[in-house]
């Protein structure tokens, strides 16, 4: 898994217009989650959400699901469903890639849903960045036309403010951002 994502990541460099190695060299060395959801059969699956609607907090997800089905994205305004396809795998954007991009590469808004008759699994596989490593946008992509969005942080920040103080939903990286803004004004004030 390590090694298909860090292909995906020289394909995504390459994208930007960037060296190949640009996202292989930072991610050479990475910390990374593997992740078997379980949902269980549910009598009324409209009233629930196997997992609710977030970003993935993560760089790269690869997931793969089983024949049942039940993944979600939001796209053009409403949800469609990932159809399950027999040796592929789902590859989504997570929110530390997108601050990586300046924004350029959004972070994608999915959920699942459960159903009345069948167990469903998932095995998902995230990249992230090494812990203490900055995560900051590539000198290219900051310019007039795309300024700087997001301000630098660790992984290892995020992973804390994502398990201690904030469940990961659709604003993660903005609420995250804030509240590394707001850290580091109240570091100034303590002389
Ligand atoms: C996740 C996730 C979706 C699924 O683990 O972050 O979004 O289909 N899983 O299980
Ligand atoms: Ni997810």
């Amino acid at each position: 898994m390590n090694k298909v994502s860090q292909e995906i990541m020289g394909m995504l460099g390459i994208s930007l217009v960037l060296d190949q190695a640009y996202f292989k060299d930072f991610f050479e060395q990475n910390d990374s989650i593997l992740r078997l959801n379980h949902y269980p059969p549910c009598q009324k699956p409209e009233l629930t959400l196997g997992t609710g609607p977030h970003t993935d907090p993560t760089s790269l997800t690869i997931l793969q699901q089983d024949q049942v089905g039940g993944l979600q994205v939001f796209a053009d305004e409403k949800w469609h469903s990932v159809a399950h396809i027999p040796g592929a795998f789902v590859v989504n954007i997570g929110d530390t890639f997108m601050a990586l991009t300046n924004g350029i590469y959004k972070s994608c808004l999915h959920r699942a849903v459960v159903n009345t008759e069948t167990v469903r699994k998932s095995l998902a596989f995230f990249l992230c960045p090494k812990l203490e490593r900055p995560v900051t946008p590539a000198a290219g992509l900051v310019n007039a036309a795309n300024s700087r969005k997001y301000p630098d942080f660790t992984w290892a920040a995020l992973l804390e403010f994502t398990q201690n103080h904030y469940r990961a939903d659709m604003k993660t990286l903005v609420a995250f951002s804030k509240w590394v803004q707001e850290q580091e004004s109240n570091n100034k004030l303590i002389p």
